[in-house]
């Protein structure tokens, strides 16, 4: 039976969603027949009148789509719709708009991709109208539970290690601590996986605790050894020695990191002597191209999640166990969030390598 399915994107932006639109497009149309209805700026596309959304083509998911960042149908990490901002600054729940927008669109099935934020939300309103939703996991900070991996992790990873790369060498040319903060919101993948792969000295992640004495006497042994420089990676949420959270401002009740580095840059120049430099490296982590294992996840989930339509298999979301790709309900994976493990083999390798990673 044809049938019309939607996708969205939803959330912070990432690389490889373009990846996972052209393979929902391509196995939906191709082997199935379907019509595919691109919506734009996440919810938001079927809330607003008249609805904002287009209709996907074989013809636009060339290989070029494969290879960019960012998302071509547009996201959205602030329009709740059950919160939905107005012009003068008050705030309605628009999520009767939102389900009345599928209707209109006559969709049989909508793929959400997001993170464990929009998938809450989306599993609101199709629970509230009874809609056929199948999700698929996309964050920087990969702290979905029951997936091993969420499309935009990896090249996250990849940049934040070419930094330490790149950081590495001027660090050594003028004998400077040099510090990467990290984004991850309330995990630390980003910053243990760069720092194991990028040769960081110190990685201070939000599950350890650390202490900013510990962190001076590695580089004061560092430098003892004739070693003239050391690279230390924070992720974004750990918090001052004090437990103060370093945070730039609050977004929708949550708060916006940012500052850690800064401070924590100040606080090894005073204790050490050492010169020190910081970089934010910020929306760098989400922008570009995707590497070749998000291309390759982006793909595999977007089959996948069509494949769930075609099994009419709903409220669930795909997700990578195993080397395979298998589905969990959407209630689990965001039940369970998925933060740095201490028994995590990567806090393990990083430990056995003589890294400071904290009191652990
Ligand atoms: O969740 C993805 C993420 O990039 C986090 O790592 C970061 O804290 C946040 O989004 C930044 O959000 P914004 O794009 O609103 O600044």
């Amino acid at each position: 039976m044809s049938k019309r399915i939607g996708v969205l994107t939803s959330g912070g932006d990432c690389a490889g969603l373009n990846a996972t639109i052209r393979a929902i497009t391509y196995h939906a149309k191709e082997t199935y027949g379907w019509t595919v209805i691109g919506i734009h700026k996440g919810t938001t596309g079927l809330i607003t009148r008249p609805h904002e959304y287009q209709e996907m083509t074989i013809e636009m998911c060339d290989n070029a789509m494969l290879r960019s960042g960012g998302t071509m149908i547009g996201s959205t990490n602030k329009d709740d719709p059950f919160c939905f901002p107005n012009s003068d600054g008050t705030k309605t729940d628009r999520s009767a708009d939102f389900i009345q927008g599928y209707h209109d669109l006559k969709l049989d099935a909508l793929i959400g991709i997001g993170g464990d934020g929009s998938m809450r939300i989306l599993r609101k309103l199709a629970t509230q109208g009874n809609l056929n939703l199948v999700t698929i996991p996309k964050t920087i900070d990969n702290d979905l539970g029951h997936t091993e991996i969420a499309i935009g992790y990896t090249t996250a990873l990849e940049v934040a290690t070419e930094a330490l790369d790149r950081l590495q060498p001027t660090a050594a040319s003028h004998q400077r601590v040099m510090v990467l903060e990290v984004m991850g919101r309330d995990a630390g993948h980003i910053a243990l996986g760069a720092g194991v792969a990028g040769g960081a000295d110190v990685i201070l992640i939000p599950e350890i605790p650390y202490k900013l004495d510990q962190i001076c006497k590695k580089i004061k042994s560092l430098a003892s050894m004739g070693r003239n420089f050391s690279l230390v990676i924070v992720a974004e949420s750990v918090k001052k020695e004090n437990g103060e959270a370093a945070t730039v401002s609050e977004d929708g009740g949550r708060p916006r990191y940012g500052g850690i580095g800064q401070y924590l840059g100040e606080k090894i120049q005073k204790l050490t002597g050492a010169e020190t430099r910081v970089t934010a490296l910020g929306h760098v982590q989400r922008g570009g191209q995707p590497c070749a294992w998000d291309r390759i996840v982006a793909s595999a989930f977007g089959v996948s999640a069509v494949d769930l339509i075609a099994a009419n298999k709903f409220d669930r979301m795909v997700a990578w166990q195993h080397r395979q790709v298998t589905n969990v309900p959407i209630a689990d994976a965001i039940e369970r969030y998925q933060a740095v493990e201490l028994n995590d083999i990567l806090v393990k390798t990083a430990k056995s390598m003589g890294i400071y990673l904290g009191e652990i």
